[in-house]
């Protein structure tokens, strides 16, 4: 009798959700070849939210999807958060686009995608069908008030999606973090390489403060590894530019983490503020990229008074056991308290608010724009000094 072969199609510490790692690209022959026939091609020009979107399916972070979401995923996602073949997914991933340039567009076309004038990829177009805004605002922000940023974003784009899988030629170029552009076969690479066997993955799309530091470094206690993993697409506008974020993340690691058990990597992907939706979206992308933890803190990817601070916690707990895939670690509201001479949140500490260095956003900018240091039990001041500008 022959012993099964068992074929693994990736490595790294994590399963890809879905169980495969997706790549996109195609051999360079097909991409000339493609480029050849450019000219014979309806092309879309992608703005920066799609181009993101599509680096994401490129290379696999949001794996097990081949391509922009048709119709049957887009409803299955928005009422059910499964894809329709029973995978779990929680935002929709769409290509939009006005009716009027919708209308040139054939189903069962190739068209080209491109970035400016380049042409990167190929949809292989299966659907054309109208977006369910406020369905799709209401599954997935709970709101329909556009002044909610994901909503904003989600009623600015194009009524008619486009649906359909991607071939990639050549993935949207950087001139940024070039060192910190990691695909999740290079994560997972590096992961195995270092030997590390569960690693957690930590979202970003601030400057590490001394609440982040703690969250992460107290679930290095119980890893082998963190991913430090800050998302550098789309973010609104009064949040702090990616390229000072950087500068604080490359600080932190120079003086207070040990740089062999922290990869420091940065996420493409475009920030949506959906709270709770986002927080299982976030997760799974670390999965792919090799994590087999994830950390959630308070309001994970919440924006304004929308959801409540544990709202991104709870959405966890309706998902059947093992189907997320990744094991997501909860951490209340943490601060520094004084009597305790440490970092703390309610789990731990029995005093009360009187006694911890608690700060407001707009407090801090406020000290920042004085060019005053906030606290160091908030931030330590290699930080904020580079906050400041
Ligand atoms: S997010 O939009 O990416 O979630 P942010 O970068 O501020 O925003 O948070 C990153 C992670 O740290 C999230 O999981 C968030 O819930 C958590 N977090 C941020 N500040 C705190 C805090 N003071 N206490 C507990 N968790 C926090």
């Amino acid at each position: 009798m022959k012993a099964a072969i068992e074929t693994k199609r990736w490595n790294g510490p994590a399963e890809p959700h879905g169980g495969s790692l997706i790549d996109l690209a195609v051999p360079a022959e097909e991409a000339a070849e493609w480029r050849g026939r450019q000219k014979s091609l309806p092309t879309l020009a992608l703005d920066g939210r799609s181009l993101a979107d599509l680096e994401m399916l490129a290379m696999g972070g949001f794996s097990p999807l081949k391509g922009f979401m048709v119709k049957e995923d887009y409803d299955s996602v928005i009422d059910q958060m499964h894809l329709a073949n029973g995978c779990v997914w929680t935002i929709p991933v769409t290509l939009a686009t006005s009716r009027e340039e919708a209308e040139r567009f054939k189903v069962g076309q190739p068209i080209g995608l491109l970035d400016g004038t380049r042409l990167i990829a190929v949809l292989h177009l299966e659907e054309k069908f109208e977006a369910d805004r406020s369905r799709e605002a209401m599954g997935v922000y709970r709101t329909q008030e556009t002044a909610h940023p994901g909503v904003g974003a989600l009623y600015a784009k194009g009524e008619i999606l486009l649906g359909g899988t991607v071939e990639v030629l050549d993935a949207p170029t950087h001139n940024d973090f070039l060192p910190y552009r990691l695909t999740p076969a290079q994560t997972r690479q590096i992961m195995d390489e270092r030997g590390w066997k569960r690693v957690v993955g930590f979202q970003t799309r601030n400057p590490i403060h001394r609440a982040h530091e703690y969250l992460t470094k107290s679930a290095l206690e119980i890893v082998d590894g963190l991913l430090l993993h800050p998302l550098v697409g789309a973010t609104k506008a009064d949040d702090i530019p990616a390229s000072v974020r950087m500068q604080c993340y490359e600080v932190l690691m120079e003086n207070y983490y040990p740089k062999n058990r922290v990869l420091l990597a940065v996420n493409p992907a475009n920030m949506n503020y959906a709270g709770p939706r986002e927080a299982v979206f976030h997760a799974l992308i670390r999965k792919n990229f090799g994590c087999t933890h994830f950390i959630v803190g308070r309001d994970h990817a919440g924006v304004g008074s929308y959801y409540g601070p544990y709202d991104a916690q709870k959405i966890f707990d309706e998902f059947k056991p093992g189907e997320v895939g990744i094991t997501p670690l909860f951490y209340e509201n943490s601060f520094y308290c004084k009597p305790c001479e440490g970092m703390a949140s309610q789990k731990t500490c029995p005093h009360t608010d009187a006694d911890r260095v608690i700060l407001s956003g707009t407090k801090v900018r406020e000290l920042l724009s004085k060019k005053q240091l906030p606290p160091m039990e908030f931030s330590r001041p290699e930080v904020a000094k580079i906050l400041m500008g």
